[in-house]
């Protein structure tokens, strides 16, 4: 299949790319570069050993979109251009709505003047709020706590819409979990911008030296060690979900709901402990209050995706620190600078 990867300059999307490429398909990067960087598409072109089309503008300009339609002759359209800052999110609601929301509705409005109406969108875990109990499975109620989530939580309705209003429409939402780790090659990898939001970046970042310590958000949580419980995935095994999922609902007219991630739930300390085995290098920490709006534990029934994708999760949260760790020390500063020649501890 010709695929155009929208937000294919970004974290997931380059993966992604670069893991249809591998399964045989054709790709186009769409992006605007707002939260990534031109390196990405070098680095994607660098690991496909070819030329991958990159078209730079935004979703949400249709003559923009109508070009990048025209020219390509897609089959398909993952989308994962968006914002995801949460605190960003409850501070500048309206930029998340348009982003989010208005950017995927001209997408979408472009798509069906094109003919073109097969798409695998990037939703979250986070669409379930706080869940009364774990596993979370993908029939547990949508309750989003912030405004990012309900930009994912509107969307996911929209596409359900749409699939009623007009069955031919194909429809794959993927609910992920907690994304980390790089490319197994240290070519991509996760290169955030400013002060990392997530835990991972940042473990990375303590790690190298560039930060002093990581904060840890709350010990008191009624958890095995009191920090809070997260299903990581590796962004390698997120990348071929998108191809089974694709492959899937590319088969017939459909609409489905995935849930990506392991099924493993990990607490802040064990993260820590395993990025210190992964990198050798000391983590130093201090317990600080909590954050507000974090739910104590999330993780994944991935029984649905397991049965009718016929995907699993391979890497283990070991490997994920490893790879994460072996990206980081090549490119210390992300895309922005060139890879380190002799990166330390390697
Ligand atoms: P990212 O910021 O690395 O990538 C998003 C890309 O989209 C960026 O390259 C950005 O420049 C581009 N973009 C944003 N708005 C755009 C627009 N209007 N037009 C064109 N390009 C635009 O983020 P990511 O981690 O790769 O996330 C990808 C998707 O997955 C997002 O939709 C995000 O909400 C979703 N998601 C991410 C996580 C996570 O923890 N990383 C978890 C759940 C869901
Ligand atoms: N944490 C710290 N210190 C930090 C950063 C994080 O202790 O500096 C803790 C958090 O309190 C939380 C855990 O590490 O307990 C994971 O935090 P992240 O910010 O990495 O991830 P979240 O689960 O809060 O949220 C992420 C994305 C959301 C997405 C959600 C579900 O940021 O956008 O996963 O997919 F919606």
């Amino acid at each position: 299949m010709n695929v155009l990867v929208t937000g294919g300059a970004g974290f997931i999307g380059s993966h992604t790319a670069v893991a249809l490429l591998d399964a045989g398909h054709d790709v186009a990067l769409l992006d605007n570069l707002r939260g990534s960087s031109a390196g990405a598409v070098t680095a994607v072109r660098e690991l496909a050993g070819r030329d991958v089309a990159f078209r730079r503008g935004d979703i949400a300009d249709p003559a923009f979109v109508d070009a990048v339609l025209e020219e390509g002759g897609f089959d398909a359209v993952m989308h994962f251009a968006a914002f995801k800052a949460v605190a960003e999110s409850v501070a500048d609601p309206l930029a998340y709505y348009q982003n989010n929301v208005a950017g995927t509705v001209c997408l979408l409005q472009r798509m069906a003047a094109h003919d073109l109406r097969t798409i695998v969108f990037s939703s979250s875990a986070t669409v379930y709020g706080e869940p009364a109990t774990t596993p979370i499975d993908e029939g547990f109620p949508i309750r989003p706590v912030n405004p990012y989530g309900r930009t994912k939580a509107i969307v996911e309705r929209m596409l359900r819409d749409l699939h009623a209003a007009d069955p031919r429409w194909r429809v794959s939402i993927l609910r992920y979990f907690n994304p980390v780790g790089a490319h197994p090659s240290g070519v991509i990898g996760e290169a955030p911008r400013g002060v990392p939001n997530n835990l991972l970046p940042y473990i990375a970042q303590v790690a190298t030296g560039r930060r002093a310590r990581l904060d840890v958000f709350g010990d008191d949580y009624a958890t095995p060690d009191g920090t809070c419980v997260r299903d990581y995935i590796h962004v390698v095994d997120l990348a071929e979900g998108h191809v089974r999922a694709l492959e899937h609902v590319a088969a017939k007219p459909a609409f489905a709901i995935h849930n990506l991630g392991t099924g493993q739930g990990h607490s802040v300390l064990e993260v820590v402990n395993a990025f210190k085995a992964a990198s050798g290098r000391p983590i130093p920490f201090r317990v600080v209050g909590r954050r507000p709006g974090d739910i104590p534990v999330s993780f994944a029934d991935v029984a649905r995706a397991e049965e009718e994708l016929g995907w699993k999760a391979r890497y283990d949260l070991a490997r994920m620190c490893e790879h994460m760790w072996h990206w980081q020390v090549r490119h210390p500063k992300g895309y922005d600078e060139p890879p380190a020649a002799q990166p330390p501890g390697q």
